[in-house]
C-alpha cells in the first residue's frame, strides 16, 4: 500500500486528480470507478478545472459508480446519480451513456446486481477505483461485517452511516436505510484503488485500514490484500498512523527516483 500524506484536503484533491488525469491521458478509453460523498468533491473540482484549462478529455472514458440509495430515482436531489451529474459529469465532456450509477429503483435487485457486475466485466473491468471511507471503515456501502468476497448487492446501512449521511438530507428520517453497492470483492478486482480520506473523523478508520488486521469489521482493510492501492490522506486523517514517518520517507525516495537521482525505475513505479 502506498500512503501519501498531504497537508490539507486541497492538496489531497490535487494529488488524487494527478492519478486520474495520468490514466485518462495515457488511456483515453479507460474505465474509472467513481465515488460520491464529501471527500471526492475536491477531486472532481480539480478534474473539471483540468478539463477546462488543460483540455483533459473524458469523451471516451467509461465510468461505474460504487453505489446508490435504494428508492431514490436519478433526479432525486440526494441520489448519487444526481450528485455525479451536478458535481462532475455535467461539467466535463464525458458521454452520459458511458456513465453508470447503480439503479436505486430496479424492479428485481438480484438480477440487476448481477447485470451491473456483468456490465463492468464487459467493459474490461475497472482500471482505477476512487474510494472514500466511512467513519466505520466502510468502502462503498460495505458496512462492518460485509463479506470480503462480496459482490454487488443490497446492503442495510448502519446507524453510524445513516447519522453521517443525514447532513445531506432535511431530516435523518429521510436517509434511505438500504443501498445497492459494489461488493468488497468487486472493488478488489479493480486494477488500482485510490483511497481518499480527509479530516479527524476518518483518523481511526484510516489507522485500522492501513495498520490494523484485515477484518470484515473494517471492510477497507481488505485493501491490504490488493496489489496496487494508493491512499491519499490529509494530516488530520493520518494523525493516528504509527508508521507515518516511514510513509513520508517512502514518498521522499519516490520523488528522488522519479527525478532520476537514484538511477532508473519505470515511471509510476514505487520503491516499496
Ligand atoms: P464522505 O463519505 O466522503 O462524505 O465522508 C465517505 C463514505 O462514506 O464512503
Amino acid at each position: 500500500m502506498r500512503v501519501i500524506v498531504e497537508r490539507n484536503p486541497e492538496a489531497v484533491a490535487r494529488t488524487a486528480a494527478q492519478f486520474v488525469a495520468r490514466l485518462v491521458r495515457r488511456h483515453p478509453t479507460c474505465v474509472l470507478g467513481l465515488a460520491t460523498g464529501g471527500t471526492p468533491l475536491g477531486l472532481y473540482r480539480e478534474l473539471i478545472r483540468m478539463h477546462r484549462e488543460e483540455g483533459l478529455d473524458f469523451s471516451r472514458v467509461v465510468s461505474f459508480n460504487l453505489d446508490e440509495y435504494v428508492g431514490l430515482g436519478p433526479t432525486h436531489p440526494q441520489s448519487y446519480r444526481h450528485f455525479m451529474q451536478q458535481n462532475f459529469f455535467d461539467h466535463i465532456n464525458i458521454d452520459v451513456r458511458n456513465t453508470h450509477v447503480p439503479d436505486g429503483r430496479a424492479l428485481d435487485f438480484e438480477a440487476y446486481c448481477v447485470q451491473y457486475e456483468k456490465m463492468i466485466e464487459e467493459e474490461g473491468g475497472i482500471e482505477l477505483q476512487v474510494l472514500g471511507i466511512g467513519s466505520d471503515g466502510h468502502i462503498a456501502f460495505n458496512e462492518p461485517g460485509s463479506s470480503l468476497g462480496s459482490r454487488t448487492r443490497l446492503k442495510t446501512l448502519t446507524a453510524e452511516t445513516v447519522r453521517d449521511n443525514a447532513r445531506f438530507f432535511a431530516t435523518p428520517e429521510e436517509v434511505p436505510r438500504l443501498a445497492v453497492t459494489m461488493g468488497v470483492g468487486t472493488i478488489l478486482e479493480s486494477r488500482q484503488c485510490l483511497l481518499l480520506a480527509c479530516g479527524q473523523s476518518k483518523a481511526r478508520a484510516i489507522r485500522d485500514t492501513i495498520e490494523g488486521p484485515v477484518t470484515a469489521q473494517v471492510t477497507a482493510s481488505a485493501l491490504q490484500l490488493h496489489r496496487d492501492v494508493v491512499c491519499v490522506i490529509d494530516e488530520e486523517a493520518a494523525q493516528l498512523l504509527a508508521r507515518r514517518d516511514y510513509y513520508l520517507e517512502v514518498e521522499r525516495l519516490q520523488a528522488r527516483l522519479e527525478s532520476g537521482q537514484l538511477g532508473t525505475l519505470p515511471p509510476g513505479k514505487q520503491p516499496l
